[in-house]
This record gives structure tokens, C-alpha cells and sequence, in this order.
């Protein structure tokens, strides 16, 4: 049975009529959705509750959306370190990229930045880990499964000055001030969703991106069983899937429950910087990324 979506007319609502495109990124987080995060959100409901986004990343959507109420969550702790910060202690921030501004541009940029990739592989921590995001080579943080090692080599470009940086910061801020932010798996915030509110969920792509953000272990088939109960609750969930469904040879077909999502639709997402790190140096052809948006309402 179809579970309508209502949302509670007395509750402070944020509503998607205004939305704009929203292009300023903080992090440069590889799959993120900067460019058409207006895009998505147009397909969520006009007004609702409380906005969930469980798998937060660089908070592409969530930052463009500037809800009235909402929970940001990921389970990779020092990416959750640098929300916190940007939401309680926004000065902070600023402090630990200048700091760390300073110290790439306090010797040879490489260099300087294989210094602070090691410290963070001795020992992960938000600071570093920000810098370390504006820095490497194409915004491609790659993991290694077993310890979390960091291990992406210093990118071509010149990090953003500390000045463009700290204004980003107060943007950044008063656009998620009425969000909180929690360091954990995405069951436990799809499970803190209630009738009227939406979930935002944009997970790793499985087959592709095993070794970045991290390199968490990631079940699809869990995703869609939280899902189903959210809605059953009368939640509101999207769910961003790699709409090739390719990731080299190996095909990879996701399969869910037929009743499960009412629509799909297509979010056209650009060239796919992955694919671009990984045949640097290649001509990219046909390599045109089409988002799937799956719709639970
Ligand atoms: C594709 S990225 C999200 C990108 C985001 N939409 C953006 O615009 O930057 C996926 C995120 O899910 C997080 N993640 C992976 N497994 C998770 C889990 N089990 N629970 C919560 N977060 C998880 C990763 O740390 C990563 O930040």
C-alpha cells in the first residue's frame, strides 16, 4: 500500500520554492553534488519537516537547500569534525586553514603537503583532513581499506587563499545554521525520521567507489530495507544511484523491491571526475554521468 506524504502544518517548515542554484563549495569532495544539487531538490516535496542527509559528504545538497531544520550525518569522523566546527565554532575553521595555508606556502608545496598528509595518516584529525581536501589531486581523497591511510598525491592547483576560504566559511555556516551535525551510520538517522520529513540519502556507488571517503564497508540491500521502513512512517526519501550502473567491465545491477520508489527520474550530473583521475591524461569520450533519483513519493 502507497504511504501518502504529510507534513505537519505547524511545525517550521522548509519550503523548495525558492531554491537556487547554490555553485560555492567548501570541501572539494569527489562525487559531489555541487552543480545540480537545485536540480535534485526540485523533485523533493514543495514543503516538509525536517531535512535528513545521512550520507553528508561535502553537504552539496544540503547547503543548497539551507533548510529550516536538519540533521547532516556521515560515519567518516574527521569529515563530521569539520562540520562541527563550521556549525559551533566557525572561527576555528578559519584558524586551522590558515594555519595550514601557511604551512604549504612555507617551503615547496609538495612537500609542505606530504608533511600534513603524514601527520593526518598518523593520526586522522578534521584539520588536516580540510586542507588536505583543497589540495589533492583533483579532489580525489583515496583510502586504504584496512587502516584509513590517506594516500592521494599533491594536485597541480594553488589551494584557495585563506581570505576566499574564510568568507566561504561564513556563507557555509549561515546556510546550515538551523542543521546538526552527527558523526554516525546511516541507519540511525533514516531510523530518526519521522511522517513529514526528508531524507536526502547520496551513498558511495559500491563497485566504484570502495576506496574513497574513508573506505567504509557499504550494504546496498541494508539502504533499501532502512528505506523501506522510513516510509512506511510516511518519510520522504531520495536516493541518488550511479545511473550508469558500470563500473568498468563489471556490471552492476541494483535490485529493490519494485514498490519500493514511485518515481525515477534523471539528474544529469556532467563528465565523471573518477573516471577523469583515473584515465588522467586520456581524452574523455561518451563518459557523460546521468544520475538515477529514485523517489519514494
Ligand atoms: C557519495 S558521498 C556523498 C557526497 C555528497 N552528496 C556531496 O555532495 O558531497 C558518500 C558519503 O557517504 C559516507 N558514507 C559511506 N558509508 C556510510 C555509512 N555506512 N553511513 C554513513 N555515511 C556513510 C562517506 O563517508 C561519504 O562522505
Amino acid at each position: 500500500m502507497q504511504t501518502a506524504f504529510k507534513f505537519d502544518e505547524h511545525k517550521l517548515n522548509t519550503s523548495t520554492d525558492t531554491v537556487k542554484p547554490y555553485k560555492t563549495q567548501l570541501l572539494k569532495w569527489i562525487g559531489n553534488k555541487q552543480r545540480f544539487a537545485h536540480e535534485i531538490i526540485s523533485f523533493f516535496p514543495k514543503e516538509f519537516n525536517t531535512y535528513f542527509e545521512p550520507f553528508l559528504g561535502s553537504g552539496a545538497v544540503l547547503a543548497t537547500l539551507a533548510p529550516e531544520r536538519g540533521e547532516g550525518s556521515d560515519c567518516f569522523e574527521p569529515l563530521v569534525g569539520i562540520w562541527k566546527a563550521l556549525s559551533n565554532e566557525p572561527e576555528l575553521l578559519k584558524k586551522w586553514y590558515h594555519e595550514r595555508w601557511n604551512e604549504l606556502n612555507n617551503g615547496e608545496k609538495k612537500e609542505q603537503y606530504e608533511k600534513i598528509k603524514a601527520r593526518y595518516n598518523q593520526q586522522s584529525n578534521a584539520a588536516d583532513l580540510l586542507i588536505l581536501s583543497r589540495t589533492a589531486y583533483g579532489g580525489v581523497m583515496r583510502f586504504r581499506m584496512r587502516d584509513g591511510y590517506m594516500s592521494t598525491p599533491c594536485g597541480v592547483h594553488k589551494p584557495m587563499h585563506f581570505g576566499t576560504f574564510n568568507r566561504r566559511v561564513d556563507e557555509w555556516h549561515n546556510r546550515t545554521k538551523g542543521t546538526e551535525f552527527f558523526h554516525r551510520e546511516y541507519e540511525e538517522s533514516l531510523d530518526r525520521a519521522r511522517e513529514g520529513d526528508v531524507v536526502y540519502c547520496d551513498p558511495p556507488y559500491t563497485h566504484s567507489q570502495a576506496i574513497l571517503y574513508g573506505a567504509q564497508k557499504f550494504s546496498q540491500d541494508d539502504l533499501f530495507h532502512c528505506i523501506e521502513k522510513a516510509k512506511k512512517r510516511g518519510v520522504f526519501v531520495a536516493l541518488s544511484l550511479d545511473g550508469s550502473k558500470k563500473s568498468g567491465k563489471e556490471d552492476c545491477p541494483y535490485s529493490f523491491p519494485k514498490s519500493l520508489f514511485k518515481r525515477e527520474v534523471t539528474v544529469n550530473c556532467g563528465k565523471s571526475m573518477l573516471r577523469r583521475f583515473q584515465m588522467s591524461g586520456q581524452t574523455l569520450i561518451d563518459e557523460q554521468v546521468k544520475d538515477r533519483l529514485l523517489l519514494t513519493h
